[in-house]
């Protein structure tokens, strides 16, 4: 026994970020931003729009097309490193909207990696005799970028993607995860501000410590070396090669990124889902929105060979095979 994705479904906010609109904000252009990230433009939530809204319009997508009803499911896992607030879990706000009266519900914080963790944890879940798991990845990453760092707040966008597992008997469904973590490096990628470690105050405010501080280039050269590695490794657990797969879904986070990795793999891009152009790097919705629009578009089909792999802060990074 074994889990199968049995839907998808994804939200994004109607609000266009374009880099000609962060011309107007920061000392950067659309020139820079396309050649150094691939990124056009970016969705962001509208005010009074948090996390567990876009989450639910996901999740409800999600039930829709897995056939499930929300008062079936067991559990809700949701991915998030911008939830509604620090105390309660976002989980547990979706979970009373959609009507989920008998699911357990919990926040899972991997950053980028959070979606891969939850369909990790779910298909445990399943495998042991669980029936219906919610994965949701859902960020408002546009409430802990700082507007006026030219570094970063080019490169974030909001969203949020889900599936609903099921079990499945045959051969369809995830044949593997591989979860991976290295805290040493946690200061790659950093919200400073806000916790136990620097409780809010007017002095960490005024310091712009509530929002993301990454050194981009150090986390680039690691990026690429893990996620190939990443790759190479969830490929060997399944005797499987390059060639086997049918598509490659990466974190959305650089083009350059997904093109070092593909190349150094030798996967020709077209085997490669991209969508970051028009969201830019949505964290943990990442993954499940390429992986929602791939299936919409007909790019994966039933008996696909897709690999997932993600990288992002903690560091945390991950990969989920699945035959579709
Ligand atoms: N516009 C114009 N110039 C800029 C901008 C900008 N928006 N941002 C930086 N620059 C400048 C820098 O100041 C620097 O100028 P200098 O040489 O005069 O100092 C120059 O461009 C080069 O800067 P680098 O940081 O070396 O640029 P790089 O090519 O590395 O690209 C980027 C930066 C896009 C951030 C890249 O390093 C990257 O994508 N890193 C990885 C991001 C990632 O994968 N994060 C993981 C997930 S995030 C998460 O977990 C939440």
């Amino acid at each position: 026994m074994r889990a199968r994705i049995l839907g998808t479904g994804s939200y994004v906010p109607e609000r266009v970020l374009t880099n000609a609109d962060l011309e107007r904000m920061v000392a950067t252009s659309d020139a820079w931003i396309m050649e150094r990230t691939g990124i056009r433009e970016r969705r962001l939530a509208a005010q009074g729009e948090a996390c567990s809204n876009l989450a639910v319009q996901a999740a409800e997508r999600a039930l829709a097309a897995a056939g499930v009803a929300a008062a079936e499911l067991d559990l809700i896992l949701l991915a998030t490193c911008t939830g509604d607030y620090p105390v309660p879990s976002t989980a547990c706000l979706v979970q009373h909207r959609l009507g989920a009266v008998r699911a357990a519900a919990c926040d899972i914080g991997a950053a980028c990696c959070g979606f891969l963790y939850g369909l990790g944890v779910g298909d445990a879940y399943v495998r042991t005799g669980t029936r219906y798991v919610l994965v949701i990845g859902a960020e408002v990453m546009s409430a802990v970028t700082d507007w006026t760092d030219r570094n970063t707040c080019v490169l974030f966008g909001d969203g949020a993607g889900a599936a609903v597992l099921g079990p499945s008997e045959g051969d369809r469904g995830i044949l593997s995860s591989h979860l991976h973590s290295d805290g040493g490096l946690w200061d790659l990628i950093a919200v400073p501000g806000g916790g136990s470690r620097m409780p809010p105050s007017e002095k960490m405010v005024a310091e712009r410590q509530q929002y993301i501080k990454m050194k981009g280039n150090e986390t680039f050269k690691v990026a690429v070396k893990t996620l190939e590695d990443g790759v190479r490794e969830a490929l060997a657990a399944n005797n499987l090669t390059v060639d086997d797969l049918d598509l490659l879904v990466p974190h959305q986070a650089n083009l350059r990124i997904i093109k070092a990795v593909a190349s150094r793999l030798g996967l020709p891009l077209e085997k490669v889902m991209l969508n970051l152009e028009w969201y830019g790097n949505t964290s943990a919705a990442s993954i499940p929105l390429a992986l929602d629009e791939a299936v919409k578009a007909g790019r994966i089909t039933e008996g696909s060979l897709v690999l997932m792999e993600a990288f992002g802060a903690g560091l945390t990074w991950a990969s989920t095979v699945v035959r579709w």
